[in-house]
């Protein structure tokens, strides 16, 4: 089957009891056994669900993976993926991922005894020089959070497997749709679910998907061990975001080059990141290894915070909220809101700068994002 049909049949579906179309909500805890020591296949909706089994099976399918893990959040995955660890070992990270992510690496993790270089993953000379007797995993987010840089994966892959490193990459922005990673050889996929793949703003929810029985039998312990899992209403509201996630992806791309493309002739816009864009020094690799750009666009503007703060405010179609990957479009402001808590210099060194906006390019008529964009950049 091809990615739509899948996006659409994958699982077991219909359901085998009443053949129901859209997959029964299982919105209990646990389960009764037929007799001592035997289940009908599920025991406690913590270790193992039938509408989570579902939504595991149909992102294993997407990602070409081997198993599917559904998470409360998308941090509840990371953290998850984390425990793979132990006190000792030595992570490459990307420097400009997710901000909540690389506070779970310098804020919680390292209080653990994990060790972190975070390192911006461009070149294969810096990667080799980054790596100790104790590096474990390298981490990578490609196209980055709100940089939208892009990551060759196939080279860190390469590398990472000629020194035995796991590689773990966030897919949350290109989604499987647009970029298959384990093609290129990375070992395990990480997702915020609530962002694309659910894709209404109406859940949060984190997925891992491996690629070997020994990551599988490992990332079940943990989210059994852990608790981490994701609850059966939200795995069926993902799953139903998921039915449509090829549809929307190719409109959110379409609109989002459009508003790119508008960005980049604006006199109020000093720099517009998006790697649909030629100018995109990530461009080719993306072309390369990516079947579309995906739906953020970052920009700064000329005039300072103070034209930030005013273009915030006048919004009327964008939101200026957190999250992205929805249909409705939302506006955000990195350095104060999704990587306040990465620390200033920090931000500085990546490039994440006070005038830097994150937009996320819902499905309206592109047209009224233009006119949203127009009136707001260009008060009175
Ligand atoms: C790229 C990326 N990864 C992970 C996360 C964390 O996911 P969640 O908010 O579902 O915990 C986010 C959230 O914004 C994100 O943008």
């Amino acid at each position: 089957m091809r990615f739509e049909t899948l996006a659409i049949h994958a699982g077991e579906r219909p359901e085998v009891t009443f053949g129901a179309i859209s997959v029964p909500i299982y919105q209990t805890s646990t389960f009764a056994f037929e007799t001592v020591g035997k289940t009908r296949g599920y025991d406690y909706s913590r270790t193992a669900n039938p509408t989570r089994k579902v939504l595991e099976d149909t992102i294993a399918q997407l990602e070409g993976g081997k198993a599917g893990f559904a998470f409360a959040t998308g941090m509840a995955a990371e953290a998850t993926v984390m425990h793979l660890l132990k006190a000792g070992d030595h992570i490459i990270s990307g420097d400009d991922v997710y901000g909540g992510t690389y506070r779970l690496f310098q804020d919680v993790m390292r209080d653990f005894g994990l060790e972190f270089t975070f390192l911006r993953l461009d070149d294969r000379q810096k990667i080799e020089a980054a790596i100790k007797p104790n590096t474990r995993m390298l981490w990578l987010e490609t196209p980055s959070n709100p940089l939208l840089n892009i990551v060759d994966v196939e080279m860190v892959a390469e590398v990472a497997k000629k020194h035995h490193i796991l590689t773990v990459i966030d897919n949350t922005f290109a989604t499987p749709y647009f970029l298959q990673p384990i093609k290129y050889g990375i070992d395990l996929v990480v997702h915020s679910t609530t962002k694309y793949l659910n894709g209404h703003c109406d859940v949060v929810g984190g997925a891992v998907v491996t690629t070997t029985d020994e990551l599988t039998q490992r990332v079940q312990f943990l989210l059994n061990a852990m608790g981490t899992c994701a609850s059966p209403f939200d795995c069926w509201l993902v799953l139903r975001g998921i039915e449509t996630l090829p549809v929307r992806m190719r409109q959110h791309e379409e609109n989002a080059l459009a508003v790119a493309n508008y960005l980049t002739q604006h006199p109020a816009v000093k720099t517009t990141y998006y790697p649909g864009l030629e100018s995109h020094p990530g461009h080719e690799i993306a072309r390369r290894q990516m079947k579309g750009f995906g739906g953020v666009v970052s920009f700064e503007t000329k005039g300072g915070r103070e034209r930030v703060n005013t273009f915030l405010k006048r919004m009327e179609i964008f939101s200026l909220a957190e999250s992205l990957g929805g249909v409705a479009s939302l506006a955000e402001h990195p350095a104060t809101m999704s990587h306040a808590s990465m620390p200033k210099e920090h931000r500085g060194k990546v490039g994440i700068t006070e005038e830097l906006v994150r937009l996320s390019v819902g499905l309206e008529n592109v047209d009224d994002l233009t006119d949203d964009l127009r009136q707001a950049l260009e008060p009175g």
